[in-house]
């Protein structure tokens, strides 16, 4: 019989041996070389709000990978060729030293297990699809696609790695750089953080995820509202930080799990009716937490709830299966199955334009995942 603290000593070290498998094992010597990656955005459905430890999630997740809001990235890589290692960061063809900080700072984090970084001068460039301050997110998209590239030079050094490790690893190395970002890896829906009803899923990386999941939601649709596309009053990574020590922190953790649960059976079905319940309910209560932080903020404009309420409206009068979601922002994502497409951009452009700074909306929906270019 082994008892419960020999079983715990067992997951501790077997998730130890997770993270040591992606410390390198081999020489270092890598000879110049160049890659592209094109990674997208991601929508939650059930939000990773809270961490724990090394930037782990304090509740799993599971998001749609979008298609249209990508990131691409060229890395060109030389051995260094002074003492220090020269990194120069261009955004859109210009050098851009404060956009470069993330990066950098990115680089630090994960030295231990992409040690090669020291040794290389390296000129990133990097492009958003979507306009710059729209409100939508760089970092899953971008982490992602360094990351992918950081997995490109490994390769180069160990080309006989498996398809497997290399996705989770840079699924890995991209949590280390923002935690969404580890979802932005595979394409469909991606699940991050351990729960009892995965077995597969991980804190350190996301995962396909893993259970039978209806054709209706390979295709659903993404049309984002961009009601605010200013600079966040308070950034995600603060917000996380206030949910220790929050009053409804552990129920809150509880719900997510539960709501994943809930989710397999609806996945499996296409209970667009279910689906609605959780993802609203999720997207609400994700800004309740931060309405009941301390200190409390408020994300959402006027605007974001007039848009919802005319949803409710038009999803009561229609039948047509659309719900809304929020991200750490004030914009709005629409999500509904492909074949109401027209129907919905219809309501859109009479009704809800009007709710959009500069009437301005962006199309999306689920997509197959990164692509090296
Ligand atoms: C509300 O991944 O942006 O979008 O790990 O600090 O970089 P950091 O935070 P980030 O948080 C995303 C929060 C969210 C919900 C979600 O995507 O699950």
């Amino acid at each position: 019989m082994i008892s419960s603290i020999q079983l715990k000593s067992c997951i501790f070290a077997l998730k130890l041996n997770i993270v040591e498998q992606f410390i390198p094992d081999f020489s270092i010597d890598l000879k110049a070389g160049d890659s592209t990656w094109k990674s997208p955005s991601n929508i939650a459905l059930v939000k990773y709000w809270g961490k724990k430890g090394d930037q782990l999630p304090a509740n799993p997740s599971v998001s749609f990978t979008l298609s249209e809001a990508t990131t691409q990235t060229n890395v060109k890589w030389t051995p260094k060729s002074g003492a220090d290692a020269k990194k120069t960061f261009l955004f859109e063809g210009e050098e851009n030293p404060k956009f470069g900080e993330k990066t950098f700072r990115f680089f630090e984090k994960i030295k231990p297990y992409a040690p090669w970084l020291d040794e290389l001068d390296l000129i990133i460039d990097t492009n958003n699809t979507f306009p710059h301050s729209s409100g939508i997110a760089s970092s899953a998209s971008g982490m992602s696609a360094m990351a992918f590239n950081v997995m490109s030079m490994e390769k180069q050094m160990n080309p006989n790695l498996t398809e497997d490790y290399f996705y989770q690893k840079a699924s890995f190395l991209a949590r280390i750089g923002s935690g969404s970002a580890c979802r932005s890896v595979y394409g469909g829906l991606v699940e991050w953080g351990e729960t009892p009803s995965i077995q597969s899923a991980s804190d350190v990386f996301g995962i396909p995820y893993p259970n039978p999941v209806d054709p209706v939601f390979q295709d659903y649709q993404d049309t984002i509202l961009l009601v605010d596309v200013g600079q966040k009053k308070v950034s995600s990574t603060v917000g996380h930080g206030l949910l220790k020590g929050h009053p409804f922190g552990e129920s809150r953790y509880q719900v997510a799990h539960q709501n994943l649960e809930n989710l397999a059976s609806i996945f499996q079905s296409g209970d667009l009716d279910g689906f609605i319940k959780i993802v609203e309910s999720e997207a609400l209560m994700l800004h309740a937490l931060m309405m009941s932080s301390q200190p409390y903020f408020i994300l959402m404009k006027p605007n974001t709830l007039a848009i919802i309420e005319k949803i409710w409206t038009y999803r009561e009068e229609t039948k047509i299966p659309v719900c809304f979601t929020l991200d750490a922002g004030a914009n709005v994502h629409m999500l509904y199955p492909a074949a109401f497409k027209q129907n919905v951009l219809e309501f859109v452009n009479a009704e809800l334009v009007g709710y959009c700074q500069k009437k301005k909306y962006l199309c999306d929906s689920v997509g197959s995942g990164p692509q090296q270019q």
